[in-house]
């Protein structure tokens, strides 16, 4: 047992100095990712063994920021929810009517364990349904690991915003066939389905960031697909996409908002 706690001490020290060394040089990571809690967080998952170092930025986005974990010298990404800076109110918008998540949150830090559960329970429900999703690994607290999406040596892959694909309309079409089994197979709506949240790995697409994605029976749903549709629609377009709405939600099974499949 001692030997045990030895070995989870030595792994979090680590995890504290490659953060120390990253601080030093890269004044991006900002400390409140790593506050108090979220280092306990950290620690147990490197005592349950899913981690050994956490090695280097992937993303800062506005309420989490991604890293590049190392476990056996594989790679993962570990998603870390910052308390400081989640938006609460939109937390609570989406949590509210899910019926996974009955309980109410008085406690910021218990709403954003519900949004970080919830994204880990969406993913698992898309890897399931065979969508291109990272695979999910495990969640605590605000913390989730994910399979790694990119390249062997551990460089990540880029989203469609910052690597286009080289076939726009080619590509287009795989993410509607991922997408069709997102909302049919998975019944679940993404809610933030752009160019910054469809990975471009060696021109497949891998859709990611799905923690606000909702079931498709949600009162919101309707709104969100249609919002998503818009979205792709128009992300692509700009890309020189010449795939209309129309053609879009016939791909997806939808009409006039509805998906068929689904008698939503
Ligand atoms: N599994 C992953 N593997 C590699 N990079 C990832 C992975 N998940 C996310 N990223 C990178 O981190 C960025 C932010 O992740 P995302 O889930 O979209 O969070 P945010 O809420 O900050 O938008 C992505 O745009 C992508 O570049
Ligand atoms: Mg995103």
């Amino acid at each position: 047992m001692d030997q045990k706690i030895a070995k989870a001490d030595k792994k979090v020290k680590k995890i504290i100095s490659e953060k120390r060394k990253k601080d030093a040089d890269d004044r991006k990571v900002g400390s409140d990712i790593f506050d108090k809690r979220t280092l306990e967080t950290l620690y147990k998952l490197a005592n349950k063994n899913y981690i050994d170092i956490l090695n280097g930025e992937i993303s800062t986005g506005k309420e989490a920021n991604v890293l590049k974990g190392i476990k056996d010298d594989k790679y993962y990404a570990v998603k870390i929810y910052r308390i400081a800076t989640s938006d609460f109110k939109k937390m609570n918008f989406y949590v509210d009517g899910d019926h996974r998540f009955r309980s109410r949150h008085s406690n910021k830090r218990q709403l954003i364990n519900s949004w970080v559960s919830k994204e880990y329970k969406n993913l698992e429900r898309l890897y399931k349904a065979g969508v291109k999703v990272p695979k999910p690994i495990t969640s605590l607290n605000n913390v989730l690991i994910l399979e790694f999406i990119g390249d062997d040596e551990g460089n990540p892959a880029k989203t469609v915003k910052y690597n286009p694909p080289k076939d726009v309309d080619e590509f287009l079409l795989k993410v509607l066939n991922e997408m069709y089994k997102f909302i049919n197979n998975g019944k679940l709506i993404h809610g933030d389905l752009s160019a910054y949240n469809i990975m471009n790995l060696n021109e497949e697409p891998v859709i990611i960031d799905v923690s606000q994605s909702v079931i498709y029976n949600n009162p919101i749903a309707k709104e969100l697909l249609d919002r998503d549709i818009n979205n792709l629609t128009n992300d692509f377009k700009k890309l020189g996409s010449k795939i209309t709405k129309e053609e879009i939600e016939k791909h997806l099974g939808v009409k006039d908002g509805i998906v068929l499949s689904l008698k939503n």
